[in-house]
């Protein structure tokens, strides 16, 4: 599914469950909340909380305690106080609330298999950056396309894994961010050097790395040759004289059947 449709999942989820959680606080209460009410929260607190969360830090980019304190702020004080809630029903509803949204995260992890996130959407700007990070701080080890063939482990040191083995392949965008922050095994971690955003910016970039060295030919629009594909020659040349290209009509006819 793609990463919006995700998006509209969790918002959808996130909902609900938010309004079980409201429902279940105040189970006992004589004079139950208007459906008008339950509405307009959940619409303040989840749809817009979400959108400001993945999309806030585009329009405008605010202060981390605006980023943060208005969904918190939103959250803890705005329910308990339009709902006029009593200490006891606070002190239920907090906890439930702190850990709804990685219980929902959770859930989707373990049993839809979606751990792949970027804490933000990726466009062209974020892998242009994701790729000048990349190439100053990971090719001199992992080379330009990460294939492990940087310049360093040919002096002697361990050569880092390819990016394009199956495991790695299938590790979750999370995973290479924790790389960075963290270290992993004889390699030092980045976290000094590359800024949360910059490491994000390039995990996108080693994706997009991924995906260009494991492209099967289906992904190819129509009509297009493939890019790597070497041309053909009729005389190679000997270094004194030019390489002769093969006609176009020659080489069409081998290709046929790959570019349909
Ligand atoms: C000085 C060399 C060097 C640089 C620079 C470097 N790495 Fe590594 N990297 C390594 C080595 C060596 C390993 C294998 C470590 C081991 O297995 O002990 C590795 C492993 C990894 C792995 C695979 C971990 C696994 O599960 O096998 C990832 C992902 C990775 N590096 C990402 C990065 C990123 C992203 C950068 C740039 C921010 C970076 N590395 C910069 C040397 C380097």
């Amino acid at each position: 599914m793609s990463d919006l449709g995700r998006f509209a999942v969790f918002m959808v989820a996130a909902s609900f469950v938010f309004l079980a959680v409201l429902l279940s606080v105040l189970r006992k209460r004589a004079t139950k909340p208007t459906p008008e009410i339950l509405f307009v929260l959940t619409v303040v607190v989840v749809v817009c909380g979400t959108l400001f969360a993945r999309y806030g830090h585009i329009l405008f980019p605010p202060p981390w305690w605006i980023y943060y304190g208005i969904p918190a702020l939103t959250t803890f004080l705005l329910r308990p106080l339009a709902l006029k809630m009593s200490l006891r029903q606070i002190s239920r509803y907090l906890p439930l609330a702190v850990l709804m949204a990685p219980a929902i995260h959770l859930f989707f992890s373990v049993f839809v298999g979606w751990h792949d996130y970027m804490p933000f959407p990726v466009n062209a700007d974020v892998l242009k950056r994701g790729q000048d990070r990349f190439n100053v701080y990971c090719t001199p080890c992992h080379g330009r396309v990460g294939d492990g063939n940087g310049f360093i482990p040919s002096r002697g040191l361990k050569r880092p894994p390819s990016y394009h083995i199956e495991r790695l392949r299938k590790a979750p965008l999370g995973y290479f961010f924790d790389v960075m922050t963290n270290g992993f095994g004889v390699m030092q971690d980045y976290s000094a050097q590359v800024a949360p955003q910059d490491r994000w910016a390039i995990v996108a970039y080693i994706r997009a790395l991924q995906l260009s060295q494991n492209a099967p030919v289906a992904d190819i629009p129509g009509g297009q040759r493939d890019p790597s594909e070497s041309p053909e020659f009729r005389d190679v040349g000997t270094g004194a004289t030019l390489p002769v290209a093969k006609p176009k009509s020659e080489e069409s006819g081998e290709n046929k059947e790959e570019h349909k």
